[in-house]
């Protein structure tokens, strides 16, 4: 019998990896902690709503009382950390939730760890502290590179994990994860965005020449990767999870379009995001010596994404049609339009 703490667990990738772990194991409780922000959302979560292995908690990471509480009620012995404030684009409009959440609440959680002596801490991290690699691919040894305040605060939570681990011997294991695509990811982020824009004839905003190259990987496969180096991985180390394949922006948005049998006439170019990072690309060799492999490829995963997405419109539809996405779409992208 194992107790999971996942923190986040009502995000999208949280959500997905909560389903997961419900379907593979029979002998364990899941609470999911969160704190329900704009992105926290009790219907990703419908499916498993009347299990009696899951229980949901609401509360911040970042309030200790709480998560000792909780800590302590449910006998916790694993934690695994998906809460983050988690939009580059929002980093950099309002950075100090960033800090706040991913490196002071990955504190908080990292000491609540250590007093009850946790099997295992597992902190979800991405791809982005290497920063942009315009060349070769990010090895887990490399430096780290941060250039939004979304992945500065990332790399702090990271620094702290290993510093939890080396200095009060925490078992922590970190995943630097690549783009997640797939059910309930909140249309902020650009597949989405794309998709739902589409479906609905508004015009898809691509930042500058659309030349970026992000590794694209279907939610699924990220979220068995964590499960494998929860099993497997050793602790005090770290392992990149993507697919190890890039795609340019405009071939993804183009691919979409394609799919929804929409013209290519509702690509907009509009200004670049300040400090966009040109490309990701990871090394997964460490994890896949552990046995791991991504089972969807970047156009098996946006064909899955975009037949999610078409299917369930009760989900996004309550999103977009929602006051504070519109004042945050208005205020991300009026008028930013370039000539094409
Ligand atoms: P998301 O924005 O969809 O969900 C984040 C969740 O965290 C929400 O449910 C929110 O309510 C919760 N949360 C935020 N602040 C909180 C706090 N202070 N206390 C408790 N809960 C809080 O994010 P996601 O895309 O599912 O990402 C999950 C994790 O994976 C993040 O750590 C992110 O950095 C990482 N990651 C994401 C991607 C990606 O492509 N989405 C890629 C690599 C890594
Ligand atoms: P995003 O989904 O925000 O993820 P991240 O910046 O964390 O990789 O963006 C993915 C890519 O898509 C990135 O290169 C920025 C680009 N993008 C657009 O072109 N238009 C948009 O409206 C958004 C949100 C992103």
């Amino acid at each position: 019998m194992k107790n999971f703490l996942v923190t986040g667990g009502a995000g999208f990738i949280g959500a997905n990896f909560v389903h997961l772990l419900l379907r593979k194991y029979d002998d364990i409780q899941v609470v999911v902690y969160d704190k329900l922000t704009y992105a926290g959302n009790l219907d990703n979560l419908l499916p498993v709503a009347d299990d009696p292995r899951y229980h949901f908690e609401q509360g911040d990471i970042c309030d200790a009382a709480r998560v000792d509480e909780v800590m302590r009620q449910y006998n916790i012995d694993v934690i695994v950390n998906f809460a983050a404030e988690t939009h580059v684009d929002r980093s950099l409009m309002e950075p100090g939730s960033f800090i706040q959440t991913d490196v002071y609440g990955t504190y908080v959680l990292l000491e609540a760890a250590k007093k009850y002596g946790v099997e295992r801490y597992h902190q979800i991290s991405t791809d982005e502290v290497y920063g942009e690699v315009l060349e070769g691919r990010s090895t887990e040894e490399d430096r780290l590179h941060t250039r939004s305040p979304y992945s500065a605060s990332k790399a702090g939570g990271d620094l702290m994990c290993l510093a939890y681990h080396t200095s009060f011997g925490v078992p922590v294991t970190i995943t630097r994860g690549s783009n997640n695509i797939g059910p309930y990811q909140f249309p902020e982020k650009v597949v989405p965005l794309f998709i739902t824009n589409a479906i609905d004839d508004i015009p898809l905003p691509l930042y500058g020449d659309g030349m970026q190259m992000r590794d694209y990987q279907y939610v699924q496969d990220h979220c068995e990767g964590i499960d494998v180096v929860l099993r497997k991985g050793q602790p005090g180390e770290i392992y990149n999870l993507g697919t190890g394949v890039e795609t340019p922006n405009i071939t993804m948005a183009r691919l979409i379009l394609k799919l929804l049998n929409k013209p290519e006439s509702l690509i907009q170019p509009i200004t670049d995001r300040p400090g966009h990072d040109r490309r990701y690309a990871l090394d997964c060799s460490k994890i896949q010596a552990l046995g791991w492999r991504n089972r969807y490829n970047f156009e098996q995963a946006i064909e899955a994404t975009v037949k999610w997405y078409v299917d369930n419109e009760w989900w996004w539809r309550k999103i977009k049609s929602g006051q504070q996405y519109k004042e945050y779409y208005e205020r991300q992208y009026a008028g930013r339009e370039l000539s094409r």
